[in-house]
Formats: C-alpha cells, structure tokens, sequence
C-alpha cells in the first residue's frame, strides 16, 4: 500500500489513472499528451511504441506539472513541480528519479536493475559529463527520450545490431570529436573485424557489439579491472593460457595491452599461422629477435603447426579422392575429424607460448592425419586393384566369347 502510495504520488496522473478508471471511466485523461498531440507539439523523436508510455506513464513523470489540467498555463507550471526539457548534465539524475529507485521499479519490472546512473558516472561519459564536457553522451544519447524501447527489442537503439550506429552518431563525427585526441574510425575498422561481420553481416548476436566490450554504462564491463582483460570473457581459454605465460606478466608490467598487442582491438582479423614464426607476417619479430628464446620459440611452434597443417591437407586430399570412387570413407572420416580437432586445439595453445604443450598436441593430430592418410591409400590401392582385376576378368571374358564365336562357326560350318 505504502509502495502503491509511493508510486502514484510519484507518477502523479499515470497511476492514479490505471485506478480511476475502474471507478471512474475516462474522467481524466494525459491532458499533456492530449494538448501537445493537438497542436501537433509532440516532441520530434516521439514514438507511440515508447516503453514509458506503454507503461502508462504520462509526459509529467518525467517533466513534472499537472496532467489533470487542460490549461498550458496551470499545466505546465512549476509550482506544480514542472520542470521543462532538463539540461543534459541533468538528465541522469532526471532518468534515475526512478531507475535509481528500487521501489518505484520494483513495483513495474523486477528484472531491470537500478545501477545505471552509479555505473554511469563511473564511465569516461559520465566523468565528463560532471566536470562540464556536453559533448559526451548521457542517457538520452544513447536511448533517446521519446521512443525508448527495451534493449531486446531490434527496433530499440540499444539493440546489439544497432548499438555501432548508436555510437558511431558521435564517435564517427570528426568535427564533434576534433578537440579529442582519439580517432574516429571506430565503426569502421570493427564494421571489417571478424566480430563486425559477424555481427552486422551475418546477425549472429553472439559476436560482440561496442558494449558487450566497453560496458553499457560503465567504463568497463562488470567484473573487470581493466579493458584489456575483456577479450577473455568469451574467449576463455586463451585466457587462461596466455596469463600464465611470462609474456602476460611482462606485458602487464610494461603496460601493453595483451590480447590487442597481437590481435588489435577494433579491427580483429581471422587470424592465420602466419602471424607466427619469423617470418614478415609474424607479430612475435616486433619485439623478439635472434637469439632470444620467443624466436626461438616461435619458430619452433611454427614448424609444428606447418607440418600439422600440410599432413592434414595431404590426408583431406585422399579422402576426398576416396569419397569421389564411392569408397568406405567412414574410419577416415573419424581419423580426419580428430586431426582436425588437434589442429584446432593447437592454435588455441599457442597462447601458452609453451613449444612442449603445443607439440605435443601437432603430434596427437599429426598421427591422427598420418592414420588417415595410410586409409585412404589402402583404399586407393584396392580401387586400382580392382579396377585392374575387373579389367583383366572382362578381357578373359571378351576372350572367351570370342573363342566361343569361333568354335560355334566351326561346328555350324562342320554340320553344313
Ligand atoms: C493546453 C495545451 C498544453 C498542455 C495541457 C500542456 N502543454 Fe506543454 N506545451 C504547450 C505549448 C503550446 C508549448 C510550447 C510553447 C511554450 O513553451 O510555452 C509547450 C511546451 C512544453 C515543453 C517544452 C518547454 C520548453 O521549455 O521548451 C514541455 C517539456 C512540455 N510542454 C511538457 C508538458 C507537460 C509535461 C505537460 C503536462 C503536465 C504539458 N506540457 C501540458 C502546450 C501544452
Ligand atoms: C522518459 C522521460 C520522458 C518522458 C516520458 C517524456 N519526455 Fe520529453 N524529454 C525528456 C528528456 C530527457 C528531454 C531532453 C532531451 C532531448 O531533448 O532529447 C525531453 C525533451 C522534451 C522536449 C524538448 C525537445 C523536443 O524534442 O522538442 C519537449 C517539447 C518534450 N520533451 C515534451 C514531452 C511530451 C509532450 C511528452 C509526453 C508525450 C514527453 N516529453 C515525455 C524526457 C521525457
Ligand atoms: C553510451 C550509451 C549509453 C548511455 C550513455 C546510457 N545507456 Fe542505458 N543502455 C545502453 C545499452 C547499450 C544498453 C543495453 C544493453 C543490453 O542489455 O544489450 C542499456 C540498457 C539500459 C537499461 C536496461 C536495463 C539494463 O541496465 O540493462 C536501462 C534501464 C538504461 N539503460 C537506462 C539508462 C540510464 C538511466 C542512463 C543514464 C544514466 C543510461 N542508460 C545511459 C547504453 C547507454
Ligand atoms: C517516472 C519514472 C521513470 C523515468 C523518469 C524514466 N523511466 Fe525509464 N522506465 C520506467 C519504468 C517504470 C520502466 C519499465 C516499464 C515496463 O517495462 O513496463 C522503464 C523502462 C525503461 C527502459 C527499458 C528497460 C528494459 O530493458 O526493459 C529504458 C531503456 C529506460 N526506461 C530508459 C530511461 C531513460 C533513458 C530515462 C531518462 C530519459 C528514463 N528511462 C526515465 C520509469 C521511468
Ligand atoms: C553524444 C555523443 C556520444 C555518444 C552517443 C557516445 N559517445 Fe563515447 N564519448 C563521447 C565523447 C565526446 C567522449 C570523450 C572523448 C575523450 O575524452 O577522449 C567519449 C568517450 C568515450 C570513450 C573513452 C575514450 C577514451 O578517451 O579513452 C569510450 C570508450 C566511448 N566513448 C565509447 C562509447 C560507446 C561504446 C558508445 C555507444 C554505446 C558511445 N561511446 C556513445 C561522445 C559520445
Ligand atoms: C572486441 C572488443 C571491442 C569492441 C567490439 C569495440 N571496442 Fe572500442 N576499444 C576496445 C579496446 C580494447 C580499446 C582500447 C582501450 C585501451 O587501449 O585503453 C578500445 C578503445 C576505444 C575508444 C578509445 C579510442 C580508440 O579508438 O582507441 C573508443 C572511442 C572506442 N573504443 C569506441 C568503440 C565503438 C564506438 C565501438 C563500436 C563501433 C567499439 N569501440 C567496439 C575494445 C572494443
Ligand atoms: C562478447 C563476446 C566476445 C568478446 C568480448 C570478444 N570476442 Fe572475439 N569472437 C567472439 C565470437 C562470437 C567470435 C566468432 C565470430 C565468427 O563467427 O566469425 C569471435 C571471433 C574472434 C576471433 C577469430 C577466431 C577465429 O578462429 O576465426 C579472434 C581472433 C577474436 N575473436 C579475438 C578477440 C579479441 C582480441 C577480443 C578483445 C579485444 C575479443 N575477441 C573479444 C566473441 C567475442
Ligand atoms: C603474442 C601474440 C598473441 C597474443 C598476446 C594473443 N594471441 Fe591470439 N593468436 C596468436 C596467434 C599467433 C594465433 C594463431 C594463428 C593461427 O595459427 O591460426 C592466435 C589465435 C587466436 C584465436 C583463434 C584460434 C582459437 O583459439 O580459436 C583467438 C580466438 C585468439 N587468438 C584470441 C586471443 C585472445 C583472447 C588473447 C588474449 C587473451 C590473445 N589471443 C592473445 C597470437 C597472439
Ligand atoms: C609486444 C611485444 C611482444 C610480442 C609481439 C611478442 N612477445 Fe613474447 N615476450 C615479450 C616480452 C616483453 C617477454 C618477456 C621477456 C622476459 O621476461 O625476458 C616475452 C616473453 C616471451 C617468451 C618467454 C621467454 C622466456 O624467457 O621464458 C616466449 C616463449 C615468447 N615471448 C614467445 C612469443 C611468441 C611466440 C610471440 C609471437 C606469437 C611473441 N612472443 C610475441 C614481448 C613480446
């Protein structure tokens, strides 16, 4: 009750009418929806599927002023706390009335939370937006104010297909972003990274948009000290791997930021063995030379994965000769997986940057391919076998129907 109370003070009309209106059919009605409605001063990003206003909350829940009076001059009046278009550095504070309220959303949606004005203000937005800088974005910037919809919803601006674009209004704006030292290629460099097609091309939203990586609020995501760990909360293994390495400690001590100093952070492209050994499209020669145990390293890991890699192909090309005769490719097929789950995994466990861990998985893949690649020759060789038995057997067959032809005209020329 005491909540009730709570809500429809706070809510003013929009409560109170959920309630009238069983007792007292369309007696009140939004007269600020309705005014500005006539006189066609709704506000230029407006929409009817607004989630406030599906949920019966009226203009005044959020700007304040009488909803019950028909009189712009009554209604509108800040001595019935109307408070006009709030100013930007104003508007968390103006959203957070009741997103930073526990009991006002409880009563609504359980589920939402009501961290976002904490989180926000520990955001580099929400830092500038205290000492002053308008630039930034603040809530409204992100979801509007008129036509908010829930994140889960693919027309919402928040929604992961369309949170790069979201960003993108400011961080792609060269004049707006001119007096910062950063760049404006964000959207770009992500829009040809694996996770922007992925993303973007191919709609998997399990692909990372601009905040599954920089937070929704906060300057980084839940349960993470720093950016540079954010790779890791999908790709986990790699992780763990490389943070057992020196090189991770050695990386954090001299300020480097891990997976990026490899991979990149916007623009990350499929990787390719290339990217290690030594030679002009290795990462590891920008900072390891000849001589020190990462090239030595590296080089050795490279040769592993080479001849991994080149065992695999030469088995995959049989069976697929195997498969094209209508051979038993089955086994092979089975061989083939496993060496291929090796190679995979041994990718993965570069990032121990350990040449014992890693060699030891190319030779679990190479003997699964070597396996393989035995098979399917077996297989090969049989076919020719056969091929060359069914030769021999029709000659003999032609052979013998001939010989027959003739000592059939021998006997027909003897009997005539
Ligand atoms: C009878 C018509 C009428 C009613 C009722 C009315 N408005 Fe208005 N409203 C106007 C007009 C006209 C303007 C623009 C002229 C002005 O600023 O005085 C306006 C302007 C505004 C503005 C912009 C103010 C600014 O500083 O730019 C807001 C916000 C607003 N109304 C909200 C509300 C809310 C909230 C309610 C209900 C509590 C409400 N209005 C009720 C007619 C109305
Ligand atoms: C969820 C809170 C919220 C609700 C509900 C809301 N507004 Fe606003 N309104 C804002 C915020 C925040 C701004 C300032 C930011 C901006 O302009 O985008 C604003 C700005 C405005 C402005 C000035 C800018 C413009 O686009 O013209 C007007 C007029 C206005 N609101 C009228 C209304 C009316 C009329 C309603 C009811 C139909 C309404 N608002 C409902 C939050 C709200
Ligand atoms: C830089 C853009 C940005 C700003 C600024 C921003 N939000 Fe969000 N907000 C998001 C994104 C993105 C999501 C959705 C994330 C998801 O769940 O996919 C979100 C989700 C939400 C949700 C849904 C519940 C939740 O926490 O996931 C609420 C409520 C919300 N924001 C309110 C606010 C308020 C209030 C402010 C101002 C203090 C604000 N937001 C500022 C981007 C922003
Ligand atoms: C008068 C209280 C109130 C104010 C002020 C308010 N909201 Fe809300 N908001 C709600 C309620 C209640 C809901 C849940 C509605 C529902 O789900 O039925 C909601 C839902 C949302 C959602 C959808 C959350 C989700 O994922 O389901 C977002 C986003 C949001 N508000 C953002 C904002 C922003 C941004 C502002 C400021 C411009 C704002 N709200 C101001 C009460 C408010
Ligand atoms: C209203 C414009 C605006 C929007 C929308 C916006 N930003 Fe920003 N953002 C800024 C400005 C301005 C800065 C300050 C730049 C600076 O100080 O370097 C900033 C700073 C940042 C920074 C810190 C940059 C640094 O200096 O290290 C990150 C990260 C960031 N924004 C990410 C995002 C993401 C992700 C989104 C979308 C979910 C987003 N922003 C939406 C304007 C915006
Ligand atoms: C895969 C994770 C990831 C995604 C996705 C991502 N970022 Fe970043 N972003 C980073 C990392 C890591 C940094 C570097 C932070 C550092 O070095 O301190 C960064 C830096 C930034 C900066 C600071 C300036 C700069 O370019 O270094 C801005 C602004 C920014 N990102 C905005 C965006 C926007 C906008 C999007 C979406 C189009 C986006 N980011 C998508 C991880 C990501
Ligand atoms: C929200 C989860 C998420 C985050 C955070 C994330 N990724 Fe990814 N990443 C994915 C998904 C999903 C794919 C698969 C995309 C596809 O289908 O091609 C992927 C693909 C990749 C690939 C290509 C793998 C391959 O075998 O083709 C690399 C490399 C990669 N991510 C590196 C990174 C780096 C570096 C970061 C941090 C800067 C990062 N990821 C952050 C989810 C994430
Ligand atoms: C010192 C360089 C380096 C660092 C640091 C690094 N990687 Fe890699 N990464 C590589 C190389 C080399 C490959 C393998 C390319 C190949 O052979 O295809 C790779 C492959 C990958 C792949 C694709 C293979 C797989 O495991 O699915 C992903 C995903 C990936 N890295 C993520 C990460 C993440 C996340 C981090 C940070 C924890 C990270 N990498 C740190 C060099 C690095
Ligand atoms: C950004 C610079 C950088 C890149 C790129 C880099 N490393 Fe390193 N690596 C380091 C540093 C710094 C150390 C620590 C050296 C030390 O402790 O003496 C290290 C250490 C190592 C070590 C451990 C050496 C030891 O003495 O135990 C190995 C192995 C290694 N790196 C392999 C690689 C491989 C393989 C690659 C390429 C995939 C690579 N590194 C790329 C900087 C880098």
């Amino acid at each position: 009750m005491l909540c009730s109370l709570t809500v429809s003070f706070l809510f003013g009309f929009a409560y109170s009418e959920k309630e009238n209106k069983k007792a007292d059919q369309n007696q009140k009605v939004d007269q600020c929806f309705t005014c500005h409605k006539e006189i066609d001063n709704l506000p230029k990003d407006f929409s009817e599927n607004d989630i406030h206003r599906h949920a019966n909350l009226s203009c005044s829940s959020c700007h304040g002023g009488d909803p019950n009076s028909d009189d712009q001059d009554v209604a509108m009046s800040p001595s019935k706390g109307f408070v006009g278009v709030p100013k930007r550095k104003d508007i968390p504070k103006f959203c957070g009335k009741c997103h930073s309220n526990i009991n006002i959303m409880r009563v609504f949606q359980p589920r939402i939370a009501t961290d976002q004005v904490e989180q926000y203000y520990t955001s580099v937005h929400g830092k500038k937006l205290l000492a002053g800088d308008e630039n930034v974005a603040e809530c409204s910037s992100c979801h509007t104010a008129h036509s908010i919809l829930p994140a889960k919803d693919p027309r919402s601006s928040v929604y992961a297909l369309n949170v790069p674009n979201t960003c993108n209004k400011c961080h792609g704006n060269s004049v707006l972003m001119k007096n910062y030292n950063i760049p404006v290629n964000q959207l770009e460099e992500y829009s040809k990274s694996v996770h922007g097609i992925a993303l973007l091309k191919n709609k998997d939203i399990s692909a990372p948009a601009c905040n599954d990586c920089h937070g929704n609020h906060g300057a980084t995501p839940p349960g993470l000290k720093s950016i540079s760990h954010v790779c890791g909360t999908c790709h986990v293994s790699n992780m763990e791997y490389f943070n057992a390495t020196r090189m991770a400690k050695a990386f954090e001590e001299q300020d480097f930021h891990g997976c990026e100093q490899c991979h990149g952070n916007h623009g990350v492209q499929k990787p390719n063995d290339e990217m290690i050994g030594v030679g002009k499209d290795s990462k590891c020669i920008d900072c390891h030379t000849e001589g020190d145990k990462g090239f030595a390293v590296s080089k050795k890991i490279y040769s592993s994965l080479t001849q991994l890699k080149n065992g695999y192909n030469a088995a995959n090309a049989k069976y697929l000769e195997v498969r094209q005769k209508g051979m038993n490719d089955v086994e092979i097929g089975f061989q083939l997986q496993d060496a291929k789950q090796a190679l995979i995994q041994s990718r993965t466990l570069i990032h121990t940057f350990d040449t014992t861990k890693v060699v030891a998985k190319t030779k679990e893949g190479i003997e699964f391919s070597n396996k393989a690649s035995l098979l399917a020759q077996k297989e090969i060789d049989d076919y020719s076998t056969r091929r060359n038995g069914f030769a021999i057997a029709t000659l003999a067959f032609l052979v013998f129907v001939i010989a027959l032809y003739f000592k059939i005209k021998d006997k027909e020329k003897k009997t005539s």
